[in-house]
C-alpha cells in the first residue's frame, strides 16, 4: 500500500500554494510599512522552553507537543507557536542591546499541536507572528492590532470581529485569581480532573476547559476586567483610545481567555464572521507578555504580539468569496519539430527565460498539434513556431493565441521582439 500523508497535515500544491504566496507577500509588505523585521527561528527547541514559556498548566504544553528525545538524549519539542522561540531569540542574540527600540519582529512558518484534527485545525499548521519587544507603550498594543487588521484588509477580508479583553498587572491578577478559587473551590469536585489540578495552580485555565465549558459556574465566574487596578484600567483605556482614534472597531469580552499562560494586560482576538466559515471561527490570537523575557532568563523587558494561521486565511478568503490569484498563464510556448529546430528551441527557451519571459516547450516528444494543445493548457498569450522550413529562412512564426494572429520573425530579432510584446 502507498504510503500516506500524516492525519492532520495537507500539501500545498501547485494551484494552491499561490495564494499561500500571496498572503505571504502582503504580510511580508504590511509587516514592512510598520517596521517589523523577519526572524528565523528553528523549528524544534528544547522542551524547556515552552513550558517555561507557554506554561506547564495549558493544554498545549500538557498534551499537545510533539516532544521526543534526540539521539544525544536531550528532550526536544517541534515549536507549538512562535512566541517564546522569538522571545528566546531576542534574549540569546542580546536583541535588547540594539540602538533601536522596541525591537519588532516577524515570522512565518510551520507550528505543530497534537490536536483532534478538523477543518481549520491542523497538527502542523502555519502561522505568521509579530512580537514587539522592549516598550510599554498601549500605543504599541493598538499598533499590533491595527497591523493585524491592515494585513486582512489589503487581502480583501471585511467580515471581521475583533474582540479584546484586559488581564491587567500582577496585582490585578492575583486579586481575580482569588475570586476565581473561591468561585470554584466548593464545586471543584463536580469538574474534571485537569480543572481539579487547575484550581490552585492556575484557576484562570478553568475558564478555558474544553470539557467543562456548560458548567452553569463558568457563566458567573467573576471577571477580570472588575479586579483591574486603577493602573492596569488606565492602560486598557488608553489602547482602547488608540484603537478608536485609528477608526478601528472592537468589543469588550471580559471572558476572553487565551490558551497560553504568558499574557497579562491587553488580550486579543480577531474572528471571522463570514457564513460558512465553519465551526472554529478565531482567525488571530494575541496579547501584551510583560514578563515572559525575564521568564526565558532575559533582562525585564515587556512585549505584545499576535499570531495568525494561514490556513484559516486561506478558509475565510474562500468563505468571502474574495478574489486571489492563481496559477497565472505563460508568455510563450516553443513549438519546435525536427532535431535541429529542437536544438535551436531550446537555446531560444533560455535566452527568453533569462528576458524574464515565462517560456515553457515540450518534453515528451509530442507532435505538433498535441504541443499546441499543451500550449492551450498552460494558457500561453503566444506560441513560436520553429521547422526545418523556418531554420532555413532563419525565422520564426509567433502566433497571439487568443487572436490567431501571426507574424514572422526573424530568427535574431525574436528574443527583442518577444521582449516587446510582453511588456
Ligand atoms: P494561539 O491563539 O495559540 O496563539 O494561535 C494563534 C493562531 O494560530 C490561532 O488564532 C489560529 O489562527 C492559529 N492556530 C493555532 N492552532 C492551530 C491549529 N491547530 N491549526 C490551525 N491553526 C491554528 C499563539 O500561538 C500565540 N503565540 C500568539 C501570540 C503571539 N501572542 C503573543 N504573541
Amino acid at each position: 500500500m502507498a504510503i500516506q500523508i500524516p492525519r492532520g497535515t495537507q500539501d500545498i500544491l501547485p494551484g494552491d500554494v499561490e495564494v499561500w504566496q500571496y498572503i505571504e507577500k502582503i504580510v511580508r509588505e504590511v509587516c514592512s510599512t510598520y517596521q517589523y523585521k523577519e526572524v528565523r527561528t528553528p523549528i524544534f527547541e528544547h522542551t524547556e522552553l515552552f513550558q517555561r514559556g507557554v506554561g506547564d498548566t495549558t493544554d498545549i504544553v500538557q498534551k499537545e507537543m510533539y516532544t521526543f528525545k534526540d539521539r544525544g538524549d536531550r528532550s526536544i519539542t517541534l515549536r507549538p507557536e512562535g512566541t517564546a522561540s522569538t522571545v528566546r531569540a531576542f534574549v540569546e542574540n542580546k536583541l535588547y542591546g540594539q540602538p533601536t527600540q522596541p525591537t519588532k519582529l516577524y515570522y512565518i512558518g510551520p507550528m505543530f499541536r497534537y490536536e483532534r484534527p478538523q477543518a481549520g485545525r491542523m497538527r502542523q499548521f502555519h502561522q505568521f507572528g509579530v512580537e514587539a519587544l522592549g516598550s510599554n507603550d498601549p500605543a504599541l498594543d493598538a499598533e499590533v492590532l491595527a497591523l493585524a487588521i491592515n494585513i486582512y484588509s489589503k487581502l480583501g477580508l471585511k467580515k471581521l470581529k475583533l474582540v479584546i479583553n484586559s488581564l491587567g498587572d500582577n496585582e490585578s491578577r492575583t486579586a481575580h485569581r482569588d475570586a476565581l478559587v473561591e468561585h470554584f473551590k466548593p464545586r471543584i469536585g463536580e469538574f474534571c480532573s485537569d480543572c481539579q489540578g487547575r484550581l490552585e495552580k492556575n484557576p484562570l485555565r478553568i475558564l478555558d476547559c474544553k470539557k467543562d465549558r456548560d458548567h452553569e459556574l463558568m457563566g458567573t465566574a467573576p471577571a477580570i476586567l472588575e479586579f483591574l487596578n486603577e493602573e492596569s484600567h488606565a492602560y486598557f483605556e488608553k489602547v482602547k483610545a488608540y484603537l478608536t482614534a485609528m477608526g478601528i472597531q472592537f468589543e469588550v469580552d471580559s471572558t476572553l481567555v487565551r490558551g497560553l499562560d504568558y499574557y497579562n494586560h491587553t488580550t486579543f482576538e480577531i474572528m471571522s464572521e463570514a457564513e460558512g466559515f465553519g465551526a472554529i471561527t478565531t482567525l488571530a490570537g494575541g496579547g501584551r507578555y510583560n514578563g515572559l523575557v525575564e521568564d526565558i532568563g532575559g533582562p525585564e523587558t515587556p512585549g505584545i504580539g499576535f499570531g495568525f494561521g494561514i490556513e484559516r486565511v486561506v478558509m475565510a478568503l474562500q468563505a468571502e468569496n474574495t478574489s486571489y490569484p492563481t496559477q497565472e498563464g505563460i508568455d510563450c510556448y516553443v513549438v519546435a519539430m525536427g532535431p535541429e529546430a529542437e536544438l535551436k528551441a531550446v537555446q531560444l527557451l533560455n535566452e527568453l527565460r533569462q528576458n524574464g519571459i515565462h517560456a515553457e516547450k515540450d518534453y515528451q516528444g509530442k507532435k505538433m498539434k498535441a504541443q499546441f494543445k499543451s500550449a492551450n493548457r498552460l494558457q500561453a498569450t503566444y506560441t513560436a513556431v520553429l521547422g526545418d522550413t523556418e531554420l532555413e529562412q532563419q525565422v520564426i512564426n509567433v502566433k497571439h493565441m487568443e487572436t490567431g494572429e501571426q507574424e514572422q520573425i526573424a530568427l535574431d530579432k525574436f528574443i527583442e521582439y518577444m521582449k516587446k510584446v510582453t511588456q
